[in-house]
Parts: C-alpha cells; sequence; structure tokens
C-alpha cells in the first residue's frame, strides 16, 4: 500500500457585530481571523478508519455524538465518491479554541472536506464546500445563519445577511481588537434556542432587541467606514448590553467586559454564541491593547489575541 498524505487548512472567524440577530435576517458584520487554524491530515493507513482530534482518539465509527457533524460529512463525502470507508486515519490539529465562538466547527468542516478532496484526488468548488459544511453545522448548531461557513471559506470580512448573497466588506481602521477566551466552552446551540423560545413567549420584548442589534450592526458599518473608533465602541457596548438581555451573556463575560471597559477600552461585548466562549474589546493604540490584555489575562482569561484592524497597514 503506497503511502499517500493529504493537508487541509481552513482558518477562524470572529463576529464583530450583529450574533443572534443574524438567525432572524438581520445583519451581521464578521473577520476572518487567520491568527487560528485548523488542518487536517489524511494520511493512508490499512484498516478501519480512525479519527484523533481535541476530543477524541479512535475508531471512527465509535465517535462521541458531539462530533456527529464532521463524522455525517466524512462519511456522505467518502460514499458520493463511490469509495470505501477504509485505509485512512484523520488528524486535525487546532490552534482554534473549540467551542468558543470563533467558528471551530465551521473551519474543522472546511478544513476536512478539502483534505478529504484532495485525497481521493476529486475537483472540490466552493458550492461543494458550503454544502458540506452547512450539513455538518446544522447537525452542530440546529439552526445556522451560515455566517461562519462563510467567513471561514470566504476568508473576507462580510457584511452578512442569512440568505442573501455575501457582500465583502473590507476596511482598514485605525484601531486594534483585543479577542479573549473565558476559558468556557461557550453554548451556541443552547443560547440560539433560548433566543427562539424567549421571542415565542414574549414577541415584543424579543423581537425588539433583535431589531435593536440589527440597527447596531448598521451603525459599526458606517462608523467603520469613516473610521469612527470612538462610536464603532459605543455600538459594541450597547450591542453587549441587548445581547445580556438577550440571556446570552453569563457572569464571566459580563466581567471581563467590565474589565476591559475599566481599563481604556473603547467598547467590549461578546462575540459569537455567548454564554461562555470570547469577548472582544476595542482600543485605540497598540499599547492599550496590550495593557487591556494583560488586564484580561490578569482577571481570568485564558488566553488573548490581539488584532490590527488596519493601523499602518497598506
Ligand atoms: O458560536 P459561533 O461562533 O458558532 O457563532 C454563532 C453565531 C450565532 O449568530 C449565535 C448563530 C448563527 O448561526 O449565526
Amino acid at each position: 500500500m503506497e503511502n499517500k498524505t493529504t493537508i487541509g487548512t481552513a482558518i477562524g472567524k470572529i463576529i464583530l457585530i450583529g450574533e443572534h440577530a443574524v438567525v432572524y435576517g438581520h445583519p451581521a458584520l464578521a473577520i476572518p481571523f487567520p491568527e487560528t487554524k485548523i488542518k487536517t491530515i489524511i494520511n493512508r493507513k490499512k484498516g478501519h478508519v480512525t479519527l484523533d482530534c481535541y476530543f477524541y482518539k479512535g475508531l471512527l465509527s465509535n465517535v462521541p455524538e458531539r462530533l456527529l457533524g464532521l463524522t455525517t460529512i466524512i462519511k456522505e463525502i467518502v460514499n458520493s465518491f463511490s469509495e470505501k470507508l477504509e485505509d485512512i486515519s484523520i488528524k486535525i490539529e487546532s490552534s482554534i479554541p473549540p467551542e468558543r465562538g470563533m467558528g471551530s466547527s465551521a473551519a474543522v468542516a472546511v478544513a476536512t472536506v478539502r483534505a478529504l478532496y484532495d485525497f481521493y484526488e476529486r475537483p472540490l468548488t466552493r458550492e461543494d464546500l458550503f454544502k458540506w459544511s452547512n450539513i455538518s453545522e446544522k447537525i452542530v448548531h440546529g439552526n445556522p445563519s451560515g455566517i461562519d461557513a462563510a467567513i471561514i471559506i470566504g476568508e473576507t470580512p462580510l457584511y452578512y445577511i442569512k440568505g442573501k448573497p455575501f457582500i465583502p466588506f473590507p476596511f482598514k481602521l485605525d484601531a486594534y481588537l483585543i479577542v479573549a477566551d473565558t476559558g468556557e466552552l461557550g453554548q451556541t446551540q443552547a443560547a440560539v434556542a433560548s433566543v427562539k423560545k424567549l421571542i415565542e413567549f414574549n414577541p415584543k420584548e424579543g423581537e425588539n432587541i433583535i431589531k435593536q442589534l440589527g440597527i447596531l450592526t448598521d451603525n459599526a458599518k458606517t462608523s467603520i467606514k469613516i473610521n469612527d473608533i470612538v462610536s464603532l465602541g459605543k455600538t459594541m457596548s450597547k450591542a453587549h448590553t441587548l445581547l445580556d438581555k438577550l440571556d446570552v451573556s453569563n457572569e464571566t463575560l459580563n466581567y471581563l467586559v467590565s474589565v476591559a471597559i475599566d481599563n481604556g477600552a473603547l467598547g467590549a461585548k461578546l462575540t459569537g454564541g455567548g454564554r461562555g466562549g470570547c469577548m472582544i474589546a476595542l482600543a485605540e493604540t497598540q499599547y492599550q491593547a496590550n495593557f487591556i490584555s494583560n488586564k484580561l489575562l490578569y482577571s481570568g482569561a485564558k488566553n488573548t489575541w490581539i488584532y490590527n484592524m488596519g493601523v499602518d497597514l497598506a
């Protein structure tokens, strides 16, 4: 049996604003986050298919339920090639912390689809990538807006509205974004389900919050276009207050948001599904970003990243 290895990669993503409202047809702004990556390595190896990743190491046939999205598409893709699901090993290496609102599940799907198509030497289109990652995301999240897959496949900032053609939103902003990981697993599916319940039981309040979040995304878009980082920061903080009202924040996220603000951030909010996962904060200078990042680490954040949003970039 000849040796063969293929590698597929995909980057993480950060939602700047509009999470949850995006599920209901309102806009969201999100950016690719190449600071974090997934790498799927497929090797030819005689015998049953094995999977080696953060959550599990063993036979593909015995994977835990949380990996059902990934294993479903692996099986369906190999089946669609009329190949036998055997004689390969699949290893997933990740610098995207899992279940933290950074798009790890969509990125794992995209990286794995890329590696599988390469291994079986089939041409891969963007439509294939969207199709498979959306199948996986539906199993993982229940009712995904599709924003994660759109950013991770397109690798460009987007003004995203569910079901509409993607609108690339390249920008150059004189600010830095600090991303901080609470270290707690986010609960996207539970948070999305609880927002749905709130809207069902209290449509007036629920729909009003969602609508206001949509308006804040458009305000943020305008602020970014005119490089008004002060108003962008204020908009981010307002969005966090509304997300907290929707009950998708938690104590740790609220605490880290307040630490960022108390230490000079222009604004701060949770990012992604919430109830754990990551928060983001906006800073004017690199010095301030480092300062806020250190304060967040000191206050319990498990990891931080600083993302230059366009300062001195060509
Ligand atoms: O937690 P993440 O990174 O999967 O982001 C979820 C974003 C939501 O708006 C809450 C859900 C969605 O499908 O858009």
